[in-house]
């Protein structure tokens, strides 16, 4: 039987109705039960003597989805998949085995790792039924924060993900160490949507939707539907937020509470910024904190409706309400029109009141840039591929380098939104995390290190991406998923300095 750690045991009593004891045999049940996630409560990995091992099976399962039978893909049988833990400088070794029916590999996102070889390598292939080690080392300066894994075959990338496939590696360090971080209860949330038939199974998405980006009506915290998270009075929660649906935005909004973004994806920021919403693009990641400062009630966690563009090309005049029924039913442009709620936030029990912390850690300035580069994102015709989404007007081709760096040094890269369908692109890099210096040539206000970066229909976003430590071919690409499989996807090559 698995055992229940402190954390486990606060979020199961806070959950609901819920003793140690009934929690516990919950539990136990868990092991006779024919659903592998029973209770979402992702299996834990944290690395031992400075190495994290472990065996990962990538399998399609019947698993509980918001009480429900679903029939997805999942690492272990679970979605999301395992969380794994480690710490700057430890050894990383996943046995990986694929036991799905179609090809596919992993990717470490945001992670600072070696692009080669059985590492974070998006050009390996793992056919059904193989096994491959992954082994790498995080380096010993490398950031805490929110990363994650998921797969990432050119091609089927879309496909799974939006069967589950992906789940959180954390970086513990410095971060955690802060005292005031420390004393918040700490609450990982992925977010996941998901579209399933009457019997469970996947829908697959049309054309349209595929253009679009696929989009489920199913929206899930750890695999659950409006889970209820607590927090005392005058205590503190520290949210950490995971996108990792393969195409819908979220717009977050904790309803009439104040909330505090301390780290996105690529760590802390310099000092708490007070929000009111948050944007998160697929592949996005942030960590929030919020004070229990508010009357002693429920709040909801909402997820606000959003408009990312597109398919203005299907039919301009009849978009123009903005809610864009086609005639065949589905949804474009803005795929809700409505708040849906996520997640709940309860009052429970009270503390004396826990201060927020002043200053995080400083994000360093990084130096000016050596090269600038233009990228156009957008929508076009490809010879023998049809419409395809492209980077300067080319669609990914893995023998093909489309941009080559030094390492050692640091560029600024502009990212031009031209999609004529006005369409917007999340752009993601592997391998080194950037700084965003400006959109439409308006300075960005805070500091911070970013992975994925969205970059709105006709917008100019410039980020500085420093070269680090790191030689080999990798990639950069759109995180609407189904973009990348339709071709945004560029290949980089970062090469000895000279
Ligand atoms: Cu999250 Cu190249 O991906
Ligand atoms: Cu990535
Ligand atoms: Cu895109």
């Amino acid at each position: 039987m698995p055992k229940i750690n402190r954390r486990q045991f606060l979020f199961l009593s806070a959950a609901g109705a819920v003793t140690a004891s009934v929690a516990s045999s919950a539990l136990g049940q868990n092991n006779r039960n024919p659903f592998k996630s029973q209770v979402s409560l992702p299996k834990l990995h944290t690395s031992n003597h400075g190495s994290l091992e472990l065996d990962l099976e990538a399998s399609s399962h019947p698993v509980s989805l918001g009480g429900k039978r679903a029939y997805l893909f999942s690492y272990n049988g679970q979605v999301p998949a395992p969380r794994l833990e480690a710490r700057p400088g430890d050894a990383v070794r996943i046995h990986f085995t694929n036991n799905l029916t179609q090809p596919t590999n992993l990717h470490y996102h945001g992670l600072h790792v070696t692009p080669t070889g059985n590492a974070d390598n998006p050009f390996l292939e793992i056919p059904p039924g193989e096994s491959l080690t992954y082994k790498f080392t995080i380096p010993k300066n490398h950031r805490s924060g929110t990363y994650w894994y998921h797969p990432h075959h050119h091609g089927y990338v879309a496909e799974q993900v939006f069967g589950g496939l992906a789940g959180l590696f954390i970086i513990r360090g410095e971060l955690d160490e802060i005292p005031e971080i420390q004393a918040a209860k700490e609450e990982f949330l992925v977010l996941q949507d998901f579209a399933l038939d009457g019997s469970g199974r996947i829908q697959s998405p049309n054309h349209m939707a595929i253009m679009m980006g696929r989009e489920g009506q199913i929206l899930t915290v750890n695999g659950q539907v409006n889970p209820k998270y607590a927090i005392p009075s005058g205590g503190l929660l520290r949210l950490r937020l995971l996108n990792a649906s393969p195409s819908r935005f979220y717009r977050l909004s904790l309803e009439n509470h104040p909330f505090y973004l301390i780290a996105t994806d690529g760590g802390a920021l310099g000092n708490p910024v007070e929000r009111e919403e948050l944007l998160l693009a697929p592949g996005e990641r942030a960590e929030l904190l919020v004070r229990g400062e508010r009357e002693p009630k429920q709040y909801r966690l909402l997820n606000l409706p959003y408009d990312r563009g597109g398919m203005g090309m299907m039919g301009g005049g009849m978009m123009g309400d903005g809610m864009g029924m086609m005639g065949s039913g589905q949804m474009m442009r803005s795929s809700q029109t409505n708040p849906q709620v996520l997640a709940t936030l309860t009052y429970r029990g009270s503390v004396s009141t826990l201060p927020l912390p002043q200053k995080l850690i400083p994000v360093e300035t990084l130096p000016e840039p050596r090269t600038v580069r233009r990228f156009e994102l957008s929508m076009a015709m490809a010879p023998g591929m049809g419409m395809a989404f492209t980077f300067n007007g080319t669609a990914f081709d893995p023998k093909r380098v489309n941009t080559q760096v030094r390492l050692n040094t640091v560029e600024d890269w502009e990212l031009v939104n031209v999609d004529p369908d006005r369409m917007d692109h999340p752009f993601h890099l592997h391998v080194n995390s950037f700084q965003v210096i400006s959109r439409n040539g308006e300075p960005e206000p805070d500091r911070a290190w970013k992975d994925t970066v969205l970059v709105r229909g006709g917008e100019t976003v410039r980020i500085r991406v420093p070269f680090r430590d790191f030689l080999g071919k990798t990639v950069y690409h759109c995180h609407i998923l189904d973009h990348e499989d339709l071709g945004m996807m560029g290949v980089l090559d970062i090469q000895a300095p000279t």
